[in-house]
């Protein structure tokens, strides 16, 4: 496996490999790899003759007081666990390699960036639209993977694909559980032996919540503050709570049939998000 930090290396890596006829995969993270980050990687390398791998936790995304000098560096750890899988290259750019100059351009998808997590993170998807627009121009890859437990990061990058004819491929993989529901996340690091029980009821909310718009009889807005009251009793603070639709991540009515609940809520310090998607036959 290459272990590569600077942009020119890395093209050059690039070119050898399609000028010999072979596609290529990508798999942007921030490191602190765990199972979900590795189904990514195994999904890559079913389809394409090479994948690499970025680790650039990236500053732009980060809001004032948020983790940014907090988040979990394992760099060792994570190209190990590459190695043994066997992936091409890692590529692990510095802040200065990444962002050299005070640059002028930003990319800002409109509307899918506003309301959730958008409202609650100011300026957090113009950094990832930003970042991973820049690395889709580095690695120039055929096919890239992201993970639907950032089910709205995932609706803004598709956006953004599409929007600027970008010429690659976006593969989205179903969130990886622990066994006892909670969603694979860097964040859960963070929590307390006592937190770390309470968090799978994160999980529980939506799959009540999916039950219940199943069965028709509730009101979404009423299904919404239920299962906030829940969290609350559970000793989260709720973000939000929202039944979506799924390709503009705006508000449901109860006729849509394509659904997503979005949740995202406080225990202690740490912020958790999930997602379920519902499917409702009318
Ligand atoms: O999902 C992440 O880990 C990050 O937001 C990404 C896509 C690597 C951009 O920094």
């Amino acid at each position: 496996m290459k272990c590569i930090t600077d942009i020119k290396a890395l093209r050059e890596l690039l070119k050898q490999w399609r000028r010999a006829g072979e596609s290529i995969a990508f798999v942007p993270t921030m490191g602190n790899l765990h199972a979900g980050h590795l189904q990514l990687v195994n999904r890559a390398k079913a389809q394409a003759d090479r994948v690499v791998v970025s680790i650039f936790v990236n500053p732009t995304q980060f809001g004032v007081g948020e983790d940014f000098s907090l988040y979990p560096r394992t760099e060792q750890a994570d190209q190990e666990k590459l190695q043994a899988i066997f992936v091409d290259a890692v590529f692990m750019p510095s802040t200065e390699e990444m962002y050299p100059v005070n640059e002028l351009t930003k990319v800002s998808v409109s509307q899918v960036s506003e309301n959730h997590c958008g409202a609650a993170r100011p300026g957090h998807f113009d950094g990832v639209a930003t970042v991973v627009c820049k690395l889709f121009n580095i690695v120039q890859p055929d096919k890239a993977f992201f993970g639907e437990k950032d089910f709205q990061q995932l609706t803004v990058i598709n956006a953004m694909v599409a929007d600027l004819n970008l010429p690659v491929e976006i593969i989205s993989v179903p969130t990886v559980r622990e066994s006892d529901g909670l969603a694979m996340s860097s964040r859960n690091g963070y929590l307390t032996p006592e937190q770390r029980e309470q968090a799978p009821q994160l999980y529980q909310s939506l799959c009540t919540a999916k039950v219940l718009i199943r069965d028709k009889k509730t009101a979404y807005i009423d299904i919404e503050k239920q299962q906030k009251k829940f969290l609350e009793e559970q000793g989260f603070r709720p973000d939000y709570f929202s039944i979506c639709r799924r390709y503009d991540l705006q508000t449901a009515g109860q006729d849509d049939s394509e659904i997503v609940i979005l949740v995202a809520a406080k225990i202690g310090k740490t912020r958790l998000i999930d997602n379920i998607q519902v499917d409702v036959e009318h």
